[in-house]
């Protein structure tokens, strides 16, 4: 891999220190690059958290994080030990106004440079934890604060939350994570659109058909149950995840990759997007919950148990009626995209964890083939953003050997993978760096935040309103049937697994 460009020391804290985001995916990326030399020892991070730790038992639990989620190879003693000499702990309730002290005493005498505030904690808490750091006065010109999605539950509490972190940090100095957009292969969407003239000259309704998106998971609600249940598909992968890969696919090519240039092509696809009308919404939208079935040969239950089992307060609940499942028809009112539907689905307890794009072309427009040649289907490119990442491109070829001219599909497929034989670094990795670079191109402007609530919201009022349940599918399945129904009724299927 080539040599990563080492940034400006910093000092990072990190809210919420001792949760499963920081110690899962935080310290891990932060440690895989400092192991690759990207910053050094005079940098700091510095958990913060209410717990009663010190630096050296927070040091223990970050050491049995890293032995839990990296390879031991890339995990010698040496370099582990010196990565946590870098890492602190300060103990501190970010929502309450006092007992600042530990966090006061680390910035004392700081040295002036970029310091990230990273809230891994309940969404809830941001503008409380903003307001505090002002009051402390420990927001410099150059920090920075860092928001895990959701930003809000609708429009109106995203709109609030970005006030009141507005009230404390710029629009410039607010980096809201999604970190899809940090995965390489979402990235490697741009490169493949604007760095290749072939897919571009083709990417509009003259020749593609449809779109599909689909972000299948085989994970239940885990531990998480408190946060999903007020959440659900729609607003945990769709509001996000599946509307900005929408936006990669869909956008313009933006005048350069600089943030705003990027963001406000995504923002014009997202104004794009039609909304869905309330009378429209059962038609277009399908909602479900697992129930219990197989994933991968193995027995599972349904989220309503699995809910009781990932809840933190047990006892009796009313039966949930949260959506694990979505499926949705889009469409993009313009030139580029009128009458080309894009349909995303995405849900828990699916039969494999894959995410894919697959760009359906057009049928060829005459038949000049006879019958007996076969059956011509229209191409296909799909492209696998995880696992295996790569993509695919189906055509039609000839049917080698005699017997008249038969035809018959053939793929063209490249393996990311083995095209590049390298370790593809998670996504945080890469945002972690670009908040200490002050990069904010991968990152979601609040218009395109409030923008993706806009079309979001009347949905999940017009699935209230009916008062209907999420339909049920059996885990390991591909979601209710009548998500099938949604894309065959328009004479499309959705694709199958890749072979
Ligand atoms: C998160 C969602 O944003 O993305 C989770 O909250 C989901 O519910 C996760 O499991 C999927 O991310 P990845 O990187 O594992 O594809």
């Amino acid at each position: 891999m080539p040599a990563s460009k080492p940034v400006d020391d910093f000092d990072m804290v990190v809210f919420g220190a001792t949760g499963d985001l920081t110690l899962r995916k935080l310290i891990p990326a932060l440690y895989h690059r400092f192991r690759d030399g990207q910053f050094g020892a005079a940098c700091r991070i510095i958990g913060a958290a209410r717990s009663d730790l010190t630096d050296d038992s927070y040091r223990a639990r970050a050491s049995k994080a890293l032995q839990e989620h990296v390879k031991p190879a890339d995990l010698p003693a040496d370099t582990l030990a010196a990565f946590l000499q870098v890492v602190f702990y300060a103990r501190v309730d970010g929502s309450k106004p006092d007992g600042w002290e530990q966090m006061q005493a680390v910035f004392r005498n700081a040295a002036d440079r970029v310091r990230v505030f990273y809230l891994a904690t309940s969404p809830d808490l941001y503008g409380a934890v903003c307001k505090n750091l002002a009051a402390q006065n420990l927001v410099t010109p150059k920090s920075r604060v860092v928001l895990e999605k959701p930003i809000g539950h609708d429009l109106a509490s995203a709109r609030q939350v970005i006030a009141d972190v507005g009230c404390v940090f710029t629009e410039e100095q607010t980096y809201r994570i999604d970190h899809f957009l940090g995965k390489e292969t979402v990235q490697n969407l741009l490169a493949l659109r604007f760095a290749n003239v072939i897919f571009e000259r083709l990417w509009n309704t003259d020749v593609i058909d449809h779109v599909q998106i689909t972000v299948g998971e085989t994970v239940g609600v885990e531990s998480r149950g408190d946060y999903y249940d007020h959440s659900g598909a729609l607003r945990d992968m769709v509001q996000n995840h599946l509307l900005q890969l929408l936006c990669l696919l869909a956008m313009e090519a933006p005048l350069s990759l600089a943030a705003d240039a990027l963001r406000d092509e995504k923002l014009k696809v997202l104004r794009a997007l039609k909304p869905i009308a309330p009378h429209e919404v059962s038609h277009q939208t399908v909602r479900g919950q697992y129930v219990s079935g197989a994933v991968g040969g193995k027995s599972v239950d349904g989220y309503q148990k699995d809910l009781q089992a990932g809840r933190s307060e047990k006892g009796e609940h009313a039966p949930s009626e949260t959506e694990t499942f979505v499926a949705i028809k889009a469409e993009v009112r313009t030139w580029r995209w009128a009458n080309v539907p894009f349909y995303l689905r995405t849900g828990k307890r699916l039969p494999e964890k894959v995410s894919e794009v697959v760009i359906q072309f057009r049928d060829v427009p005459v038949a000049v083939f006879p019958r007996e040649a076969g059956d011509i289907q229209p191409n296909r490119l799909v492209i696998r953003l995880q696992p295996e990442e790569g993509i695919m491109l189906g055509m039609m070829s000839k049917d080698p050997g005699p017997g008249g001219l038969r035809l018959r599909p053939a793929d063209l497929d490249i393996s990311f993978e083995q095209a590049f034989s390298l370790r593809y670094p998670d996504s945080y990795e890469r945002l972690l760096m670009d908040t200490v670079r002050g990069n904010a191109t991968l990152f979601m402007r609040r218009d395109e935040v409030e923008a993706a609530w806009l079309w979001i919201e009347p949905i999940l009022d017009a699935w209230k309103a009916s008062g209907d349940r999420p339909r049920p599918y059996a885990a390991g399945s591909w979601g209710p049937t009548a998500a099938i129904a949604l894309i065959e009724r328009d004479g499309r299927t959705w694709h199958e697994k890749l072979e």
